[in-house]
């Protein structure tokens, strides 16, 4: 039987990662890889998640299997996290949401909800987007058609090309958007483009399918999800995919939410039903760890307050290393504009330089830096920016 099946085609940013590994240089930076790195270069276990760890290993007292859509409090406690307490859809009805295995989890469920509901609808998806957003959801049974996001010239997002091909989109149609801190590009919409992607989307009648993997990494916890909370309030349907990767630290627990909005309290129910049944054919039940520590900080007021302040430290560091990369290569021998990365937002930046300086950052420094030039601003540290600057300035020579 295996005898038929081809080596699968090596994946570019693993490669990238395997050759940092085996780099014996000790001043190496990779700012390939997608994780948060403190000021150490590491991804430690956060705080509030420890001590909720501490706190699960004692009122823990079951490992029975524990539902196909999750645990009941994680899902209540994430869409308070989502749309705010306050938010008129909470209260209607019109939403269910359920625990399923990390963002990528959720993104699949809520493809194969979509795909059982409205089988002719294209997934119009940004260029570029996350790469991995395209196997995952194309997997789906979708065909992906693309609208332009970022412009590499200015170094923007490119909104009117953008909201032209918005206004184009047929009625039924789903509309894939970032709901922050966009990767690769970290070019975010303003609130002002979310007003008017959502009235195209009034006008037009496509679904948005919003992917949020990165809330509280931008501009803060409210603030990220002022798109989410918006087409909430406006839109008839919405399905949003969210991720309790980066902002809890909780990678490998594998804690996401699948979210969706239907246009009555009836609707809602059966769409959740329909998210149930394909969970139960693809993995059965969400794993259950992540969820609990994620249900114990965010109903502890004083857990969840110093889950807070260590997520508003993350995003106070991103933004001093996006300022001291960019103040500090702005002076280059070419005049390359990196003024950009202080205007994005998250962890993500296209550093916007040629391949020949990417294969000499590597060669000739140990900079690891994926082909599109996306870096990893959390990849940067008091111990490595000055050798980074250096070398950067030095290939652009
Ligand atoms: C845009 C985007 N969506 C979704 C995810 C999925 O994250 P996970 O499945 O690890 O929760 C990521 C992770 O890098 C991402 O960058």
């Amino acid at each position: 039987m295996f005898e038929s099946l081809k080596p699968v085609a090596a994946d570019p940013i693993l490669g990238l990662m395997a050759a940092f590994r085996e780099d014996p240089r000790d001043n190496k930076i990779d700012l390939g890889v997608g994780v948060y790195m403190n000021d150490r270069g590491q991804t430690p276990v956060m705080d509030a998640v420890k001590r909720a760890e501490a706190k699960l290993a004692e009122l823990e007292n079951t490992k029975s299997y524990q539902g196909i859509a999750g645990d009941a409090e994680y899902n209540s406690r994430m869409l308070e996290l989502l749309f705010g307490s306050g938010h008129s859809v909470l209260g209607s009805g019109r939403v269910k949401s359920l625990q399923a295995p990390g963002g990528s989890g959720s993104l699949r469920v809520g493809a194969e909800v979509i795909r059982r509901a409205r089988p002719e609808a294209k997934l119009w998806v940004g260029t570029p987007t996350w790469p991995n957003h395209i196997p995952l959801l194309g997997s789906a049974g979708f065909e992906i058609e693309e609208y332009p996001y970022y412009d590499i010239a200015s170094r923007e997002v490119n909104i009117d090309l953008m909201l032209e091909t918005l206004r184009k989109v047929p009625a039924g149609d789903v509309v894939l958007l970032h709901g922050c801190c966009h990767n690769p590009t970290g070019a975010d919409l303003t609130n002002q483009q979310w007003d008017q992607i959502t009235d195209i989307a009034l006008e037009r009648g496509f679904v948005p399918f919003i992917d949020i993997a990165y809330q509280g990494l931008g501009d803060g916890l409210d603030e990220d999800a002022y798109g989410v909370r918006l087409m909430a309030e406006k839109l008839p349907e919405l399905v949003i995919a969210s991720s309790c990767s980066k902002n809890f630290g909780l990678y490998r627990e594998r804690t996401g939410s699948i979210t969706f909005i239907a246009q009555t309290s009836e609707q809602a129910e059966i769409v959740g039903g329909q998210a149930m049944s394909i969970a139960r054919q693809i993995y059965s039940m969400p794993p259950a760890h992540g969820a609990l520590l994620v249900s114990l900080i965010l109903g502890d007021e004083t857990l969840c307050a110093d889950w807070k302040a260590e997520l508003e430290e993350v995003r106070q560091r991103i933004i001093s290393m996006r300022t001291l990369l960019a103040d500090n290569i702005q002076n280059n021998a070419q005049g390359v504009d990196f003024s950009h990365i202080k205007r994005q937002k998250g962890m993500f930046s296209f550093l916007g330089i040629a391949p020949e300086h990417l294969v000499r950052l590597r060669e000739e420094f140990g900079i690891y830096i994926v082909s599109s030039t996306r870096i990893n601003l959390a990849g940067i540290n008091s111990s490595n920016i000055d050798y980074l600057a250096n070398a950067i300035r030095a290939v652009l020579k």
